[in-house]
């Protein structure tokens, strides 16, 4: 059994997919981490954050590379990661430990943006979860505040816009709702809504 959670940035799609696998007892496998680990990699090296050449070699060596969960949730890391995450390479480095994760028993919830497209055409549940920019930009606001960055609500989103228009625009895997998935816009929901609605829609397509 796979669930597919793809969405844009701070839609809530982490939230959810998370609360997923622990009312069906499955895995989880946030996606964005794996390019996240990329982008920080590539910051680290103080290396040209486009070069593809560089960025592959780390993809293919992701193991290799020890992080701080911390390090990984900064907006710069983000931004990096929307950037390798539009090198074909990069994407096809990282393609076999997802589909490899995904088939785990009893069942995997993967979340990012192109696991019901590409990762996993296959899945028998996609979600699509989406809510307005400046939603987003709000909620996202709020956790990098509880963790004391000092940031505005127009820089994170700035930020949001940046990333969706990198996202939905790069030639490999683009984010787009699968023509199968069922779309959750959480832009009115509170956190726990927004979950009753994926378990509910992941109960009646399983
Ligand atoms: O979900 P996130 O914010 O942690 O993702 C960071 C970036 O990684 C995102 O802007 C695009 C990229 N990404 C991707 O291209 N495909 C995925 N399956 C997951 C993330």
């Amino acid at each position: 059994m796979i669930i597919a959670v793809d969405g844009p940035a701070a839609a809530g799609k982490g939230t959810i997919a998370r609360a997923l696998a622990q009312h069906f007892g499955y895995h989880h496998l946030d996606t964005g981490t794996l390019y996240r680990r990329v982008g920080l990699e590539l910051l680290k090296s103080d290396g040209d954050i486009h070069d593809a050449k560089v960025a592959t070699a780390i993809a293919q060596n992701l193991h290799a590379y020890a992080w701080l969960d911390y390090e990984l949730r900064t907006e710069a890391v983000g931004a990096a990661a929307s950037i390798v995450a539009s090198i074909p390479e990069v994407r096809a480095a990282l393609l076999d430990f997802q589909r490899s994760f995904a088939e785990q028993k009893p069942g995997a919830v993967l979340d990012g943006r192109d696991i019901g497209t590409v990762v996993c055409p296959n899945a028998h549940v996609k979600l699509f979860i989406t809510a307005s920019p400046e939603v987003r930009a709000s909620r996202r606001l709020a956790e990098l505040q509880e963790s004391g960055a000092d940031v505005t609500f127009e820089a994170v989103l700035q930020d949001i816009r940046q990333r969706d228009e990198r996202d939905k625009n790069r030639t490999v895997a683009p984010l787009v709702p699968a023509k199968d998935a069922v779309v959750i816009n959480t832009s009115e929901m509170t956190a726990e809504e927004a979950i009753s609605a994926a378990v509910r829609a992941a109960s009646s397509a399983r």
